[in-house]
């Protein structure tokens, strides 16, 4: 498995760069309180990777975030290797709903569509910004990437849900995007980043299940966006809720010559209430590598005598962010034929996975999570 420090070949400078970094670090700072924006991957001396919690980068305070882990085992070989997550520890994080939930039952109902929209938005792929930039320019967001409107209540609350791993540059032109663009939309929304650990293949679809239900365990959210990290929405038109039907948000994406490659297509961003996301029993766990489980939930939606709306090619463009090809999972046909049997038992019902860290960042909600790997083929 490449580990994706080394992924990405353009970025070498940069993370050779950090490794200094990280390296005088080690040497000249051994407990201080450590703020600001870091590419957290530790390797001790004798090759033996260090897990991330036992970094230095992770304290807070002076206390080690270790003591965030939940139900992991310390010792066991799977430690957190090469994770690249852009984290930033937060001083007094103060939670991220009660005040504004207690405050909420004075104020009337805000408008279904915000004042506040233009139509086109500029999309900034250059320069990369730090962690504490977004973080002073994003001064309003309540902790855990949350956000929502102060003079009135928004009666639905969205999770945007965003599957992850290794794209660090990707998800900080995301947050730079995307904060400003919700608030205008006069959301309530919280922004979760559900990362998989260094071990197996990638699995976009069990992540955004976990999103699903790790964020309802914090707030009784009414509507979920499944984004994908590279895709930044073009027009702020494009309404970041759920209507009566799933909506498929990505429908013109530059990438795509700003055409929809099929009908049946519900990849990218999507956009499924609470509720149908339950009945539908969530995304197939099956699918491991790139591609296909976007199509299996199409078939699960149709299955359910519900269909895919969405909005306007005029309205529903994106820019994608640029990255190398995924090598796609030659097996997904297959999965995919099969899985028109498994609806009910392959999804929510059946998903096995750990939590390894859960925190609250300015920006996110940061999720990371281990997967029970696929069955050997
Ligand atoms: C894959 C989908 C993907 C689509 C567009 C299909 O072949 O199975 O997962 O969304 O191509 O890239
Ligand atoms: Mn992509």
């Amino acid at each position: 498995m490449t580990p994706c420090l080394l992924q990405n070949t353009p970025y070498k400078g940069l993370f050779l760069l950090i490794l200094i970094f990280v390296a005088l670090e080690y040497i000249f700072n051994s407990s201080s309180d450590i703020r600001g924006a870091i590419f957290n991957t530790t390797k001790s001396r004798n090759n033996n990777y260090v897990p991330l919690w036992k970094s230095l980068w992770f304290k807070e305070n002076g206390t080690n975030i270790s003591t965030n882990l939940r139900n992991y085992n310390l010792n066991s070989s799977n430690s957190l290797d090469y994770i690249v997550t852009p984290f930033y520890v937060i001083g007094n994080a103060t939670s991220m709903y009660s005040e504004n939930d207690i405050i909420s039952t004075n104020r009337p109902s805000c408008p279904d569509i915000s004042q506040y929209l233009y139509g086109k938005v500029h999309i900034s792929k250059h320069p990369v910004p730090s962690v504490q930039t977004l973080q002073h320019r994003f001064a309003w967001l309540r902790a855990g990437g949350h956000w929502s409107p102060l003079n009135c209540t928004v009666n639905k609350k969205v999770a945007i849900v965003i599957p992850f791993r290794c794209r660090a540059e990707h998800l900080l032109l995301f947050l730079q995007h995307m904060h400003p663009f919700l608030k205008k939309q006069q959301l309530d929304y919280t922004i979760f980043v559900l990362e998989q650990d260094n071990k197996g293949p990638f699995n976009r679809a069990s992540l955004m299940n976990i999103g699903y239900i790790e964020a309802l365990k914090l707030r009784k959210f009414d509507c979920f966006i499944f984004h994908d990290v590279d895709l930044l929405p073009e027009d702020d038109r494009n309404l970041y809720t759920c209507p009566e039907q799933p909506r498929h948000m990505s429908v013109a994406v530059d990438m795509f010559s700003y055409k929809l490659p099929y009908p049946a297509i519900f990849g990218g961003v999507s956009a499924i209430s609470t509720e149908h996301f339950k009945l539908l029993n969530g995304f197939s766990n099956s699918f491991w590598g790139w591609g296909g489980e976007d199509d299996d939930m199409s078939n699960r939606i149709r299955h359910h005598h519900l269909y895919i709306s969405r909005y306007p090619i005029a309205i529903a463009r994106y820019t994608m962010l640029r990255h190398r090809k995924d090598s796609p999972n030659p097996h997904r046909f297959n999965v995919l034929k099969k899985g028109q049997k498994l609806f009910d038992r392959d999804g929510l019902n059946s998903l096995t996975y750990e939590v390894l860290m859960e925190k609250e960042t300015l920006l996110y909600t940061w999720i990371l999570v281990k997967l029970k790997p696929p069955p050997t083929r």
